[in-house]
Parts: C-alpha cells; sequence; structure tokens
C-alpha cells in the first residue's frame, strides 16, 4: 500500500494493516475541534491511512491539521454529508473499513438562532451518511462485511437536564432533547439505531459529556473565556453560572472512540465522560486562577472580568454521565484529571496565538455581537 509510511511505527497492528492492503478508515468532521484531535492521534498511534471528508464550516478549519500537510497517511477530502453521491463514490474508490462520524452542527447557541441548519446537518446529513454507507456495506463481502463499523459520535445532551441529586446518565436514561442542537443529536441517533435493528448494520454509537483542549473553536465556553480574558474583554457568564457539566479531556474522548471502534459490542451505546462535574462558575475561576499564575496582568486578576449575562433559553441545569459501562466492559477510563488537562489546554492557547487570530475573522466577529449583543448584562451575583 502506496500510503503506508514505513518509517514510524512497527507494532503489531502496523504490520496487520499493512497485510491488510486495503485497511483505512473514513472520518466525518475531522477538520473541527474533537475530528481533528482524533485524527492526529489516530495517525501518532498507527500507520493506518484516514479519509478526512469534511464541509469546512466556520467549525472546521485546515490549519488544525497543518501538522499531516506532507504525510501521505492523511486525505483530505472537502464535502458535504448531505451528499450522498459523493460520500459513495469515496467509499467505493477508499473501500474503508470504518466510518468515525463526528461531522455536526455542535454549537447549542447557535442552533437556538439558527435551528434549520442543525436539522440538515445533523439529522439529514447523518441519514445520507447512513445509506451511502448502508449501500457500500451491503456489497461487501466475508470479512470486509463482518469486520465493517460505523460509530457515530454523539452527546450527552440527547439525555435532557438533572436535578442535583439525580444519579448521572445511563445508556438506558430515557431521551429528553431540550435544544434544537440535542433534538437534532437524538434524531441521529435513532436513525443510527434503526439502521443496527432494521438493516443488521454494524453500528455503534457514543454519547459523550462536555469536551475541552486543544484547537477547540473560541465560540464555546473554556476558549471563549480563555480568549476575552487575554483580550481584557468581559467574561460573560449566563445566568448564574451555577450550571454543571462533566468535562473529559478531548485526548481522552479521543482514546474512548479508538476503543469503541476496536472492541465494543454491535448496535451497543457507550457513555463517555470525566467523573468531572464542576459549576460553569467553577472552571471560570480556575482559567483565571490559571492565567494569573502562567500570563498575569499589569495589575489585578482575571476573575474581575467576570460578568453576568442573560441566561441562554431553555439552559440545561446539569449533566454527568455515568461512565461505568464502558470502563467494564472494554477498560476505558479518563486518563487525564481536569487540574492536568486544564493547566495544559491554557498552555496550549497561550502558545498558539496565532491560531487563536486566525480563526477568530469577520464571520466570528459577526457571531459574537449576534449572540453577546442583545444579553442584558445581568446583576453581579456572588
Ligand atoms: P466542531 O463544531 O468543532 O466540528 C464539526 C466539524 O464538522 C467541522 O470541521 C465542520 O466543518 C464539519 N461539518 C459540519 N457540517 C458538515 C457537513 N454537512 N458535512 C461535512 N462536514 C461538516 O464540533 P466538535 O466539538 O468537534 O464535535 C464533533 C462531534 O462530537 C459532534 O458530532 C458533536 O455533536 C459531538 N460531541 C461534541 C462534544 C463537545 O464537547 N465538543 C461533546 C460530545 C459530543
Ligand atoms: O455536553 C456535551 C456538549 O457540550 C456537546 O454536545 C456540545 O457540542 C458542546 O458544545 C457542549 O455544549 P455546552 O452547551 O455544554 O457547551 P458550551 O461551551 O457552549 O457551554 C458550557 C456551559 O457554559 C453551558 O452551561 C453554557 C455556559 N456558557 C457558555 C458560553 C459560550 C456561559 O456561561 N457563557 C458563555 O459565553
Amino acid at each position: 500500500m502506496a500510503r503506508i509510511n514505513k518509517n514510524t511505527q512497527s507494532t503489531n497492528l502496523v504490520i496487520y494493516k499493512q497485510e491488510k492492503d486495503n485497511s483505512m478508515i473514513l472520518v466525518t468532521g475531522g477538520a473541527g475541534f474533537i475530528g481533528s484531535n482524533f485524527v492526529r492521534d489516530w495517525l501518532a498511534l498507527n500507520d493506518e491511512p484516514v479519509i478526512n471528508f469534511d464541509k469546512l464550516t466556520y467549525a472546521g478549519n485546515l490549519s488544525n491539521l497543518a501538522s499531516l500537510e506532507q504525510d501521505p497517511r492523511h486525505i483530505f477530502v472537502r464535502g458535504d454529508i448531505c451528499d450522498t453521491a459523493h460520500i459513495s463514490r469515496l467509499l467505493a474508490e477508499h473501500k474503508p473499513r470504518a466510518i468515525v462520524h463526528f461531522a455536526a452542527e455542535s454549537h447549542v447557541d447557535r442552533s437556538i438562532h439558527s435551528p434549520g441548519e442543525f436539522i440538515s446537518t445533523n439529522v439529514n446529513g447523518t441519514f445520507s451518511l447512513l445509506e451511502a454507507a448502508r449501500a457500500y456495506w451491503s456489497g461487501l463481502d466475508g470479512d470486509d462485511k463482518s469486520g465493517f463499523r460505523f460509530l457515530h459520535v454523539s452527546t450527552d445532551e440527547v439525555y435532557g437536564t438533572l436535578g442535583p441529586n439525580d444519579p448521572p446518565f445511563t445508556e438506558t436514561t430515557p431521551y429528553a432533547p431540550n435544544s434544537p442542537y440535542s433534538a437534532s443529536k437524538a434524531a441521529s441517533d435513532h436513525l443510527v439505531r434503526a439502521y443496527f435493528h432494521t438493516y443488521g448494520m454494524p453500528v455503534l454509537t457514543t454519547n459523550c459529556s462536555n469536551n475541552y483542549g486543544s484547537f477547540h473553536f473560541p465560540e464555546k465556553l473554556i476558549p471563549l473565556i480563555i480568549s476575552n480574558a487575554r483580550a481584557g474583554k468581559p467574561l460573560p457568564i449566563y445566568g448564574d453560572g451555577m450550571q454543571v457539566r462533566d468535562w473529559l479531556y478531548v485526548g481522552d474522548h479521543c482514546s474512548a472512540i479508538r476503543r469503541v471502534l476496536e472492541a465494543g459490542r454491535l448496535g451497543k451505546v457507550y457513555n463517555v465522560g470525566g467523573w468531572n462535574e464542576m459549576a460553569n462558575l467553577e472552571v471560570v475561576h480556575t482559567l483565571c486562577d490559571i492565567l494569573d499564575t502562567l500570563d498575569p496582568k499589569a495589575s489585578g486578576s482575571y476573575r474581575e472580568q467576570i460578568t453576568y449575562v442573560q441566561d441562554r433559553p431553555g439552559h440545561d441545569r446539569r449533566y454527568a454521565i455515568d461512565a461505568r459501562k464502558i470502563e467494564r466492559e472494554l477498560g476505558w477510563k479518563p486518563a487525564e484529571t481536569f487540574a492536568t488537562g486544564i493547566r495544559k489546554t491554557v498552555q496550549w492557547y497561550l502558545d498558539n496565538q496565532a491560531w487563536v487570530r486566525d480563526v477568530q475573522s469577520g464571520d466570528y466577529l459577526k457571531w459574537v455581537e449576534k449572540n453577546y449583543a442583545a444579553r442584558d448584562t445581568a446583576q453581579e451575583q456572588k
């Protein structure tokens, strides 16, 4: 196989892949935050090539993949998952052994302003991709057919919101999505499930909690706070800031996906989480404190920039993941603690200011204006 770079690794996995001539995977949305981390990690760990299929929306960025520019194992194709014919051509040409599906519209606030794009990509796009994958898989034989996998990357938000004393979400928690984003992801999860039950397609689904780490687009809480803090701008806290999220380092999410792809039981769902529930205000305080140490202001603390603003409509109060199934069945658990992961993340943003500047283009500024200008600054809360 010409695309195998023989200079890199020599593990058993690589020898197996090289013997299996057509072995490669197709990743959708691999130019976004989690997808690009997944592709870089994948190619750092083994030599199996990746076809990276991405529309390059505002959230997709080829500079996230700059380290792979000269790497023959990475094949980037710009395209839309709604385009079944395009995906079918790619599948016929490259014959991947698996599809890992990240592509989505992913920001809850944007789904409140423009829900249509979420239905188009997350629901119709997943449907188109499933149709192309079903036709391709149906035409495979023997080991190629039984070994094929379609891994759908989803979110804990499909389970809705928890009260302060509720147990964390398990894989059997009933779906109760509350935003257009989570409703569109729930619909895509149901389609994936239906393709297993109706057609016997070899699917796997992961429902993960909030990720953080490098290459996180600065519309989401953690990178937005780091970026605003350094720019001397307000640090916007929605409502009272006591909403709880379960934070997971992106590298841990990627290792969970690799493990589920490798050994997950067909048709099953695996919840992925960091066992790390924190209120938003605590996260923001932590970021300010790290910045106060790594990049201190001339005077005072970054905490002084905290500003309470009008809440997100329909804001889910608490998410928490029970990640015992993936640990029990597949032996996966997170390697990073929040303390270590968040420090590495802040350091990454300090070291990559050019990346931050580049992604904060005209369109980004328009989004910030749209999302934040209309929010009244609320009375400061203690
Ligand atoms: P992101 O917004 O950073 O990246 C999404 C990527 O998908 C971008 O590269 C974009 O160009 C691409 N894309 C969008 N529409 C497309 C289309 N129609 N066709 C092809 N490509 C398209 O998202 P992310 O945060 O990396 O999330 C990736 C996946 O993980 C999503 O499915 C999301 O629902 C899920 N997820 C995210 C988190 C999180 O905390 N970020 C947590 C759990 C699950
Ligand atoms: O739970 C998994 C989900 O996590 C993923 O499925 C989504 O794709 C991902 O975007 C994320 O959703 P959240 O809405 O939880 O993430 P976000 O970073 O937008 O917000 C985190 C919390 O911080 C949430 O309670 C809203 C709050 N927030 C967010 C922003 C952008 C603020 O208080 N101020 C802000 O400016």
